[in-house]
């Protein structure tokens, strides 16, 4: 009798996010956890006493270098490497210094940048993609943008998508709401072409929570349960 192993939940999760995205034409892009904080913030147009920079949000190491916090970053590195048009989707792990019932300090994220010439790139069509996504991961969800604020997009959203389990209804899970929040989003900022140098392009870009989509894929109801390597759960998941 040989038992089978399975995939992490989150691996699930952040495959079928990759290959949705590979269907709409991005490209896998890397970068390193270890930061500067030049691509994790300045270049992103965080201001000098901005909160996230503080050593409660951030970890530093002793040279100054720090975890990155995000895979925002990427979007800097690929745009001063790679050339222009830019479609591409950088998966990886981040850090922050949050310990909770809905929070680790490691935790993954998709980042997502798209550059062309002025003009040729608008909250339209970034719209599109992310209805595109959000119903092909979650199926036929209604879905909602709410202004917001990042300080590399402008104008930025937060978007919602009816709740998966109460159809928008209303229930614990979206605290009677009927809406679930998934990402954050925005047209890119003119101060983040400046940092890398870019001149009449437009873009936009996305950041999403792999481990928020998991649970509401798989109707996983504690975060810690995804770090806690249960065979009983993991088991489930083939
Ligand atoms: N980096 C943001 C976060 O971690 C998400 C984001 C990415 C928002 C790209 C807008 C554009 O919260």
């Amino acid at each position: 009798d040989i038992k089978k192993g399975s995939l992490h939940p989150l691996t699930l999760t952040m495959n079928e996010a990759v290959s949705i995205f590979r269907n709409l034409g991005f490209e896998v892009a890397l970068g390193p956890e270890m930061e500067d904080d030049w691509h994790n913030f300045g270049a992103l147009n965080f201001p000098d006493n901005h909160p996230a920079r503080d050593m409660q949000d951030t970890f530093y190491n002793k040279d100054y270098t720090l975890l990155r916090t995000h895979t925002s970053p990427v979007q800097i590195r690929t745009m001063l490497s790679q050339k222009n048009p830019i479609r591409m989707i950088a998966p990886g792990t981040v850090f922050r210094r949050d310990f909770d019932i809905t929070h680790t300090p490691m935790f993954h994220q998709i980042e997502a940048l798209v550059v062309d010439e002025a003009d040729k790139i608008s909250f339209a069509n970034l719209k599109h993609v992310l209805v595109e996504f959000l119903q092909h991961m979650f199926g036929d969800v209604e879905v909602r943008f709410r202004p917001s604020f990042f300080p590399f997009t402008e104008p930025s959203a937060e978007v919602d998508i009816s709740c998966v389990f109460c159809k928008g209804d209303g229930c614990r899970v979206c605290s009677q709401t009927g809406w679930l929040e998934v990402l954050g989003c925005g047209v890119v900022d003119e101060n983040v072409f400046k940092a890398v140098g870019y001149e009449n392009k437009s873009g936009y870009a996305f950041g999403l929570g792999i481990e928020r989509f998991a649970m509401l894929i798989h109707n996983i109801g504690d975060l810690r349960s995804l770090f806690e390597s249960d065979t009983r759960l993991l088991g489930q998941f083939k």
